[in-house]
């Protein structure tokens, strides 16, 4: 079992300080030059973690998530490395949010966040949408059946059915 422990201020205090201040902005505000900037610095963030994160488990990427980490119920046989790209690119992308808008930054198994509660029930439901929606549906040209992820509904916000985004 790989402890988890990252040091907040490892990250840069700083810098961290001024991506939350833009993290906390209405969702959707400004100009869609405005959104862009606000994700790339969000994008920058999140690397830095992703960086470190994967220095701790070396060695274990490609071991199921359920061994590597401490609180996986859903994702146990996601090898560890996966585990962590989808809550990059999958989760927080399709969101337009910083892995804390889910986690407290050094206690990835802490179960405090709200937003992680809520992101088990999304994660069943595109399960469900998916397994069981989407199979009845003709197959594509390649083969496959459509699929939903949380980047069809959320488009890079957190409350996707709030407002249209140009
Ligand atoms: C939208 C919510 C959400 C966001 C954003 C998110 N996560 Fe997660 N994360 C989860 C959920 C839910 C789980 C538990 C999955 C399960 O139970 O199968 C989890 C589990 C984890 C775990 C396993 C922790 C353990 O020991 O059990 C790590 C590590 C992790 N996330 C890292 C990250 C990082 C790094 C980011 C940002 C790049 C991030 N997460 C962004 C929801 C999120
Ligand atoms: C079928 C559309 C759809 C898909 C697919 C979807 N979501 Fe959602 N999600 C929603 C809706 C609708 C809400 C509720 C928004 C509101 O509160 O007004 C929501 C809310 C959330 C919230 C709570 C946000 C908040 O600030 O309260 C989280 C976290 C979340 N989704 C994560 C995910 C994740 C992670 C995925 C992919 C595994 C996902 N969602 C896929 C439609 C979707």
């Amino acid at each position: 079992m790989i402890v988890i422990s990252l040091a907040a201020a490892a990250l840069g205090a700083a810098g961290l300080a001024d991506a939350h201040a833009q993290a906390a902005m209405p969702q959707a505000a400004g100009t869609p030059e405005m959104r862009a900037a606000r994700r790339d610095s969000l994008g920058r963030l999140r690397a830095e973690t992703m960086t470190q994160l994967l220095a701790t488990i070396q060695g274990h990427e490609d071991e199921p998530a359920r061994k590597v980490f401490k609180s996986v119920q859903l994702l146990r046989d996601t090898p560890a490395k996966e585990l962590l790209a989808l809550m990059d690119t999958s989760y927080s992308k399709a969101l337009g949010v910083d892995c804390t808008s889910c986690h407290i930054a050094d206690k990835w198994a802490d179960e405090s966040r709200p937003n992680k509660a809520k992101a088990r029930i999304m994660i069943e439901m595109v399960d469900a949408i998916n397994s069981q929606h989407l199979v009845q549906m003709p197959r594509k040209r390649d083969g496959g059946y459509p699929t939903v992820t949380c980047i069809t509904c959320h488009r890079g916000m957190a409350t996707p059915n709030q407002m249209l985004v140009p």
